[in-house]
């Protein structure tokens, strides 16, 4: 099983395969210009090609500056180990992504520092792992079944589908029964709450919610349409000792290495919404460059259906299936390798801390880029093109750590990871046991739009067809 992909971005050619040494105060970096106003655009328009085309002319580390932030790329795993292993405790998420997210975040996982952080991971990890496989598996026929409906048109959208599935999977998992109510106004209200944040974080808005202004009205009905059927489950669970939904499970979790047990029904809300949105747009993301890649490569979409139909059959798939499903699980790996949805790892210098050598200042903001990681020829033969092959169980005894992590490193690592491997697996199956798709006539290569996760910039056109 093998392809060939040839404008997935810039090639990366490196002049020294080792780890570099620090030479001077900061690592080489393109000029600044005035203000560092040039690097605004890249980072805006086409991040993706600017972080390779860094690394492919600087090397590992990369400095430059916007105004008065220094802004560091670290592309080595060495530095990945230093960063997000070892030095945690010197790195926040950044202050710009706090101000324009923590209004819905508030408390959760995503935003949240320090040992309040810890003590609520903790929590939420004991909280995932309740969840019982016939839950999830439940939820992914369900889910499977939408979209496979709106499949049947012919031909689709497959970013919208494949987000409001991944956000529909999400809100099973947490609110069991009561979710076919709540999917569609939530999907809602959060598309109103992604937009406005990325566009108010891509302006630097500085005006206030209050303000009573058409934006602002749409996104604080947004918020409370969120809160009002979260905070409003939560409460009710509270009591409800017979539900074992996943935000019942958050209100009652504990751990033994913690001394307090349990979450107040306003934190399991502040959890609950930041697990909706994490997987978002990561497992809509997957599945939509999956479909893509595979509408790209018959063969491989061929070879995969035939793992489904031979290893499952007709009957419902479950989470007990993970393993039969070998060629699925590559197709995943290799996808979220070439586009991983979190293309980089971005954070802020809370205290100053040594890096490769190079001493970082507090505030400075350091970006370690996965799609250059995960295309460097130091590590990936034909970086660029897909072969779901080379996640055979043998290939990746010979990787070194830190070249491969589409869920992150060290211990703020993706919390819905085994959630949201099992979901993008489970899904394309159930994809594959019932169409075969191709590109709709005219779509091309997407164009990409960076947010906080990578998808394309316009519909992504592929066409349906039901397997006899
Ligand atoms: C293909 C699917 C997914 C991918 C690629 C992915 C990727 C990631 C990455 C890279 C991070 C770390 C970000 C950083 O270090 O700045 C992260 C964190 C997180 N993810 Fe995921 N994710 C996926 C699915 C999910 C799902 C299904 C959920 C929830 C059910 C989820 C919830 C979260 C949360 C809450 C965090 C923050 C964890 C913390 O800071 O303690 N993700 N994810």
């Amino acid at each position: 099983m093998s392809g060939t992909i040839t404008s997935l971005g810039p090639s990366l050619r490196r002049a020294a395969p080792t780890v570099p040494l620090a030479q001077g105060k900061y690592p080489p970096g393109p000029p600044n210009g005035l203000f560092g106003w040039r690097h605004v655009g890249r980072l805006r328009n086409d991040l993706l090609e600017f972080a390779a085309e860094l690394a492919r002319d600087y090397g590992d580390c990369v400095g430059y500056r916007i105004g008065p932030i220094r802004i560091y790329q670290f592309s080595h795993p060495e530095q990945v180990s230093e960063i997000h292993v070892k030095h945690t405790d010197a790195f926040h998420k950044p202050q710009t992504v706090k101000t324009y997210f923590k209004r819905w975040m508030r408390t959760g996982l995503l935003l949240n520092e320090g040992s309040d952080w810890q003590q609520q991971r903790r929590k939420v990890r004991f909280a995932m792992q309740q969840m019982t496989t016939d839950k999830l598996s439940a939820a992914v026929a369900a889910e499977t079944e939408h979209v496979s409906a709106g499949c049947r048109a012919g031909e689709v959208d497959v970013a919208a589908a494949t987000d409001r599935l991944a956000f529909g999977l999400n809100v099973r998992a947490l609110l069991g029964i009561e979710a076919p109510a709540a999917i569609d106004p939530m999907h809602r209200a959060a598309n109103v709450m992604h937009e406005t944040g990325i566009a108010e974080l891509e302006s630097w808005s500085p005006w206030p919610d209050w303000l009573p202004i058409p934006s602002k009205n749409r996104l604080r009905r947004a918020m409370r349409t969120f809160d009002d059927i979260l905070l409003d489950a939560a409460r009710r669970r509270e009591t409800a000792a017979n539900t074992d939904d996943l935000l019942r499970q958050l209100l009652v979790a504990h751990d033994r290495s913690l001394r307090t047990a349990g979450m107040t029904p306003a934190r399991a809300r502040d959890e609950a919404v930041n697990l909706l949105m994490g997987g978002k747009e990561t497992v809509g993301a997957t599945l939509t460059f999956a479909t893509y890649l595979l509408a790209l490569h018959p063969a491989i979409q061929e070879s995969a259906a035939d793992e489904v139909a031979r290893e499952i059959g007709a009957r419902p798939l479950e989470l007990g299936d993970l393993p039969r499903l070998v060629e699925v699980t590559r197709v995943v790996q290799e996808t979220m390798r070439l586009y991983p949805p979190v293309y980089a790892l971005t954070r802020q210098v809370a205290r100053p801390v040594t890096i490769a050598g190079y001493r970082l200042r507090r505030g400075s903001l350091v970006m370690v880029p996965l799609n250059v990681i995960h295309r460097d020829p130091r590590w990936w033969n034909g970086p660029h093109e897909f072969r779901p092959e080379r996640f055979r169980d043998a290939s990746e005894k010979h990787r070194p750590p830190y070249v491969y992590l589409p869920f992150g490193a060290g211990p703020r690592s993706c919390v819905g990871k085994q959630m949201g491997h099992a979901q993008c697996v489970l899904v394309l199956a159930g994809l594959l046991r019932q169409f075969r798709w191709d590109l709709a006539s005219g779509q091309g290569a997407p164009r990409l739009k960076c947010d906080i996760v990578v998808h394309p910039r316009d519909p992504l056109r592929l066409q349906f067809a039901r397997r006899a």
